[in-house]
């Protein structure tokens, strides 16, 4: 086979064979096929896209690129969660402890941040003596034993995706439903877990803005999930401002255990909730989640899965050198705060990386102090910028700079959660 034929054929609207998804995929992982050949490719399905069985036969060959994980041997209903990424998106850290105080094991397998959605992993590293790393011995038995595991995907799961990634975030090729479809889904039905509720969000912060493209992604999504047996749901879930108040790694790991502990913003608790209560349908597990978050269950949950990774749930989270305002322009009433100018605040303040191999700042984020629907008098401050290098406070505040509706008027109400798609 040759890769040309392939790139040829999709570039002319042809559709690929099984025989040869199959050959590319497995090239693709062993390095094989070079990588200008795979951009070209992956070029051309962001124009042409992919056929019903084409992404099937595709998403199938990434998920056995690598080691499908067997979570056959524990006694609890397994169930994850994955989110396609915002701005103050902490939810998976109080989420899987709270699902698993409710019966179910969480197997979550998570990722880095990139760009302006920090990631689960940057978040939980912010703890001391945290590791991401476990051996699949080690994550199996704290499935067993506390339920809830937050970890870093081993190399052998969906390799392809691995490979293929990397490649789409450096030749302007994300932005493709089938691909983006393929590459979640490969890992979470790898990962083993016998139920998934996605959370794909819409609005500025989010990865696709647009509604229709975020319902038209969880569709094919829960299509996947479905076809791999995975019993699969999706919320559609509003991304145009920041969730909860907190954006970047130790400030929304307090916020999220400041949930834990039955505080919490609003909004954070609304989602968090609505999520677990789809995760404990999918386990039929007959559990309230809002008792159980109440009950004090879930921080016990929370705390033990801290500490089975090495990290002090009582240790002091790391705080910012230096923390500036950033104050409202005049008076009136915020009608909307931007989710998009926070996440890059907050990613010029360090809590973001811009390449893969970047580090990030612990302590680094934006902290508001009023939100949408606050009344507010000019120089009263909206939010806290925390660094600990103050020459970055400068971007920040010029990401920050149109992020702001004031008017007179109330601002029209929030609907944090706009769909649920449980088939296709
Ligand atoms: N997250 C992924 O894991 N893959 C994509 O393609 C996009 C977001």
């Amino acid at each position: 086979m040759n890769t040309v034929d392939l790139i040829v054929a999709k570039r002319d609207g042809g559709e690929l064979s099984d025989e040869q998804i199959n050959w590319f995929i497995s090239g693709v992982t062993t390095g094989e096929i070079p990588a200008e050949q795979a951009a070209a490719l992956l070029m051309a399905i962001v124009w042409r896209g992919l056929t019903g069985r084409e992404l099937a036969t595709w998403t199938a060959a990434m998920i056995n690129s690598g080691q499908r994980l067997d979570l056959s041997s524990l006694d609890r209903p397994t169930v994850d969660k994955h989110s396609t990424g915002g701005v103050g998106d902490k939810v998976s850290l109080a989420l899987c402890p709270l699902v698993a105080a409710c019966g179910a094991a969480v197997p979550q397998l998570s990722g880095r941040g990139l760009g302006h959605t920090g990631g689960t992993l940057d978040k939980m590293e912010a703890i001391s003596g945290w590791r991401a790393a476990l051996s699949d011995d080690e994550f199996l038995a704290q499935l067993q034993d506390v339920g809830a595991v937050i970890a870093a995907a081993t190399a052998d799961l969906a390799p392809a995706d691995r490979v293929l990634y990397a490649l789409r975030d450096v030749t302007g090729t994300v932005a493709s439903i089938p691909l983006i479809a393929s590459s979640i889904m490969s890992k979470k039905i790898a990962e083993g877990t016998a139920g998934l509720v996605l959370d794909v969000k819409f609005g500025s912060g989010a990865f696709l803005p647009d509604p229709a493209m975020g319902e038209e992604l969880a569709r094919t999504m829960v299509g996947l999930g479905h076809a791999h047996g995975v019993d699969t749901v999706a919320l559609l879930t509003d991304m145009d401002q920041p969730l909860g108040l907190a954006a970047g790694n130790a400030l929304e790991v307090a916020e999220a255990i400041e949930t834990l502990a039955g505080g919490g913003p609003a909004d954070l608790i609304e989602v968090t909730l609505a999520l677990a209560q789809e995760m404990v349908e999918l386990a039929n597990l007959d559990a309230d989640p809002a008792k159980v978050l109440a009950s004090g269950q879930a921080m016990d949950a929370w705390q033990s899965m801290v500490a089975a990774q090495g990290g002090d749930p009582a240790a002091p989270l790391p705080t910012a050198k230096v923390v500036d305002h950033w104050t409202a322009p005049v008076d009136g009433v915020i009608n909307r705060i931007d989710a998009l100018a926070v996440g890059v605040a907050a990613w010029r303040l360090g809590a973001g990386r811009a390449r893969k191999e970047d580090d990030v700042s612990p302590v680094a984020g934006v902290r508001l102090r009023r939100v949408q629907g606050d009344r507010v008098t000019a120089g009263e401050v909206i939010a806290e910028l925390h660094t600990d290098d103050p020459s970055l406070l400068p971007a920040a505040h010029g990401a920050l700079s149109s992020a702001l509706t004031i008017s007179e008027a109330a601002p029209k109400p929030r609907h944090l959660i706009a769909t649920r798609i449980a088939d296709t």
